[in-house]
């Protein structure tokens, strides 16, 4: 049978998210401790190949269409080119992007075009060099906006950018973040902070809300929302700027949640399927591999992993638990 990734809601998970890595080399407050956290051992990771193997089974046998290689800081994984090379490889031939802080990004660009990679989307939260300081804890700016720059050169566009607003931080710095964008040509997207992180720090009432953004933003730039229609599973709502043909996005996971059009699945670095970024459960496709399970097998226990999503991430219950393991484990 060549039946894709169904959940018991009626979903069809599509796109494919792999962390190729838990490690990152910055230390957003939002999410992570300063000293880091107790990575992942090497032989818990899987090989490249096993993540080629994994991937190609998602694509040729599951309907897979769009791999997004995430993190942890997924440019620090050293096979990072061979494997987007032998992902776009694949027939049918998937969409592939990579979501990245962006530092090493001006090195790798080039070479990562050359594999085949589609885009990029930079997380980049302020454009002060000192905010940027106290919200990553490292002073890696410039290598971030080399980055951007060179990704854009090498043609590895739409250049999007990701921004996670915190009160007291860089609450206020939407509209100059905005103006570099649409100035760089860059998509900016504003992204509500999720309980996610490794602290267990998030607080609903600190958050900022898309209320808030589109507050600040709406009459300095002219917003007016774009077709909503043609948003699909996109997470991020778009809104035109000053009439023109420039965007800026709100992904409100929290406020304005998108799970009923979910069309998302996840790898993590050790091999582990999540249905969502908010499951409570795994299902181990490692360890069913090195004990020689077959593609055909291992399609089966993907398709079967995909049976316990729940309809949505339950931020908003009462009930509510974080996931056990933070954002940078899972994949962004
Ligand atoms: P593109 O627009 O196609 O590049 O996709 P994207 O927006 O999903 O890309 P990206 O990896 O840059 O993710 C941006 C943000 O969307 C992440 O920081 C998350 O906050 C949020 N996000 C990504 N995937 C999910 C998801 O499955 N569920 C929820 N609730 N939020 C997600
Ligand atoms: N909530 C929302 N977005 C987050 N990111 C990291 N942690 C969180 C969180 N707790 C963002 C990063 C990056 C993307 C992959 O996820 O800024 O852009
Ligand atoms: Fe999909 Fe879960 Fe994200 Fe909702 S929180 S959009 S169900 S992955």
């Amino acid at each position: 049978t060549q039946a894709g990734l169904a959940d018991t809601y009626g979903r069809i998970a599509t796109d494919l998210r792999v962390s190729l890595t838990d490690r990152c080399n910055l230390r957003c407050t939002y999410c992570m401790p300063e000293e880091g956290l107790d990575w992942l051992a090497k032989p818990e990771l899987l090989t490249d190949d096993e993540i080629v193997r994994l991937v190609g089974i998602a694509v040729t046998q599951l309907g897979v269409h769009e791999i997004r290689f995430t993190g942890g800081e997924p440019l620090l994984r050293r096979g990072l080119v061979d494997i987007v090379a032998r992902t776009t490889a694949l027939t049918p031939r998937p969409e592939v992007s990579l979501t990245t802080n962006g530092i090493g990004l001006a090195r790798q660009a080039v070479a990562l075009k050359a594999a085949g990679l589609d885009r990029v989307n930079v997380s980049l939260d302020t454009i002060r060099p000192d905010t940027f300081v106290e919200l990553t804890r490292r002073d890696r700016l410039k290598d971030v906006l080399a980055g951007m720059v060179a990704a854009q050169e090498a043609g590895l566009t739409p250049v999007k950018v990701n921004a996670v607003l915190m009160r007291g931080i860089n609450d206020t710095h939407a509209p100059e973040l905005l103006e570099f964008c649409l100035e760089h040509g860059y998509e900016l997207r504003f992204i509500e902070q999720m309980p996610l992180d490794a602290q267990h720090g998030w607080n609903r009432a600190t958050m900022v809300t898309a209320d808030e953004i589109l507050e600040q933003l709406g009459e300095r730039f002219g917003l007016e929302p774009t077709d909503a229609a043609a948003r699909g599973s996109a997470p991020a709502e778009i809104f035109s700027v000053r009439g023109g043909s420039q965007t800026v996005g709100i992904i409100a996971s929290v406020t304005r949640p998108f799970c009923g059009d979910c069309d998302r699945v996840r790898l993590t670095a050790d091999g582990q399927v999540r249905d969502c970024l908010f499951a409570r459960t795994e299902s181990d496709l490692r360890t069913a591999m090195r004990s020689g399970a077959d593609d055909a097998e291992l399609a089966d226990r993907w398709r079967r992993a995909m049976m316990k999503k729940l309809p949505g991430h339950g931020i908003n219950d009462p009930a509510f638990l974080q996931p056990v393991r933070p954002m940078s484990a899972i994949g962004g």
